[in-house]
């Protein structure tokens, strides 16, 4: 492709705005599942493209993929019905019978191979060009017969044991893109079939990986009673969601649900939920800032609100200290009270440590982020970031389009996060007039 079909203004910005995600998932461990319709025409191409990519960028990857279709065009040839059992919780696993787990082991060996082909392509006119990548697989997997559930033996479906994190391990240090098969060996020497979610929730699991990864067939969460799309939960509202409107998710769904809370519950950094049909979702979802799926992340014991009038005396005596040191402006409560609803407060364990206000002038489609304030004993660990990041989320869902800052000790701060040193004709004009010439504090401003 030539510079000019890519728009190079634009190119150029969004190459910008992945650095940062690009330095941020280098060494990091993803695992990633996707079904084994994945695996075929037309998606192949576009996946191995981004799976390539992400290694290439140093991410250790751990690749699962399914071979549903793959199993199921082989039981067909031999004219095999496949069986599917409903027992209690385990809705869409397969009964393995000693027929059906020949035609899993070829499929499973299908899959592999295709991967590992398409993934050993170094062509020129490819994204793949000048690519080295080695591919590993083995018995990584130690796993268990299901055994008989709700009256049904389940023969050679199996699930997971155990997984040796010490080989996986081994074989990523070394650079490597490990693939598990959804395939287990039992310490009897048989092979059986495994789910391949749940052997991507196990792997993740006893990696700790940063990541777990599903590339699924359909957009994997929307709220059933709306259709609302699931952007971000927490692994205690997913588990609500299933509650409550168990019976109205689509099994599937239900079932990467499942899977994503027992991950976060097992240590598991961040579990993404990916309608894989969408062109880039992968690239989309790890190297922009909104992200195009579902986002599970563990439950913080800290978080960020919308402060309340009950939190004035807990911001006062954050924020006197500061006062009395000149860092941030006298702020009497009558004002604060007044000012209320546009402060945010970090709470943790039931106090409030850390608070910032987004005071809007929509007249001038412009906000002041103001107060930003950091109990001494949590400060260094990313708090004041996170606050101005959500108000800076705040400002742009009420369509402003500058903010401005005022700080004597801040001013490195916020210019790391791309506020420019700026004039007091950039304040809003009410916020002029209040300017302050005595206190000289660093006037600051940020495009949105
Ligand atoms: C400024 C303040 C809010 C930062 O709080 P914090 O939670 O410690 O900040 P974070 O941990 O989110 O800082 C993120 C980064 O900014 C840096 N940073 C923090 N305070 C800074 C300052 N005063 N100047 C320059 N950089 C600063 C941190 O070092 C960190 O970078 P690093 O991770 O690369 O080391 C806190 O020090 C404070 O309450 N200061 C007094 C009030 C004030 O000046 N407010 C700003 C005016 S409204």
């Amino acid at each position: 492709m030539r510079l000019a079909d890519l728009e190079p203004d634009r190119f150029v910005d969004w190459l910008r705005q992945a650095a940062p995600y690009i330095n941020a998932h280098r060494g990091r461990t993803f695992v990633v599942a996707f079904p084994g319709t994945a695996v075929q025409p037309p998606g192949v191409e576009g996946l191995v493209h981004d799976i390539a990519l992400l290694a290439s960028l140093g991410v250790r990857l751990v690749l699962v993929p399914g071979a549903r279709p793959q199993i199921e065009a082989r039981l067909a040839r031999r004219g095999l019905e496949p069986i599917y059992r409903d027992s209690g919780g385990d809705r869409g696993l397969r009964v393995t019978d000693a027929d059906a787990l020949e035609c899993v082991k070829e499929a499973a060996g299908e899959v592999r191979m295709e991967l590992e082909a398409r993934l050993s392509t170094g062509v020129a006119t490819t994204p793949m060009a000048g690519m080295r990548l080695r591919v590993t697989s083995g018995n990584v997997i130690t796993a268990r017969p299901l055994g008989v559930r709700g009256g049904v033996d389940h023969l050679y479906t199996g699930e997971v044991r155990r997984v040796d994190t010490e080989a996986l391990c081994r074989r990523l240090d070394g650079g490597d893109v490990a693939l598990v098969a959804p395939l287990g060996y039992s310490v009897t020497g048989e092979v059986f079939n495994l789910s391949a979610d749940a052997v991507a929730v196990a792997v993740a699991a006893a990696l700790g990986a940063d990541k777990l990864i599903h590339l699924a067939d359909g957009a994997p969460a929307a709220r059933p009673s709306s259709g609302e799309p699931l952007a971000e939960l927490t692994p205690g509202e997913a588990r609500e969601l299933l509650r409550n409107e168990d019976s109205a998710l689509p099994a599937a769904t239900a079932r990467l649900l499942q899977g994503a809370v027992q991950a976060c519950e097992a240590g598991v950094g961040r579990v993404h939920l990916l309608d894989r049909r969408r062109e880039g979702a992968l690239l989309l979802e790890l190297f922009t800032r909104d992200g195009v799926g579902t986002l599970i992340t563990p439950e913080r014991f800290e978080a960020a609100r919308p402060a309340r009038i009950e939190d004035i005396p807990a911001i006062l005596a954050l924020t006197r200290p500061l006062e009395e040191r000149g860092s941030l402006v006298q702020r009497p409560r009558e004002l604060l009270e007044t000012q209320i609803d546009h402060f945010t407060v970090i709470e943790r364990d039931g106090a409030v440590i850390a608070t910032a206000a987004l005071l809007p002038y929509p007249g001038e489609k412009a906000g002041e982020i103001a107060c930003v304030a950091v109990d001494p004993d949590y400060q260094g660990e990313g708090r004041a970031e996170t606050l101005v990041e959500r108000l800076e989320r705040d400002a742009r869902r009420m369509e402003l389009e500058r903010l401005v800052a005022l700080t004597t000790e801040a001013e490195h701060f916020f210019r790391e996060r791309g506020f420019r040193p700026a004039g007091p004709e950039t304040l809003p004009e009410a916020r002029r007039a209040l300017y302050d010439a005595e206190r000289n504090s660093k006037i600051l401003v940020k495009i949105l």
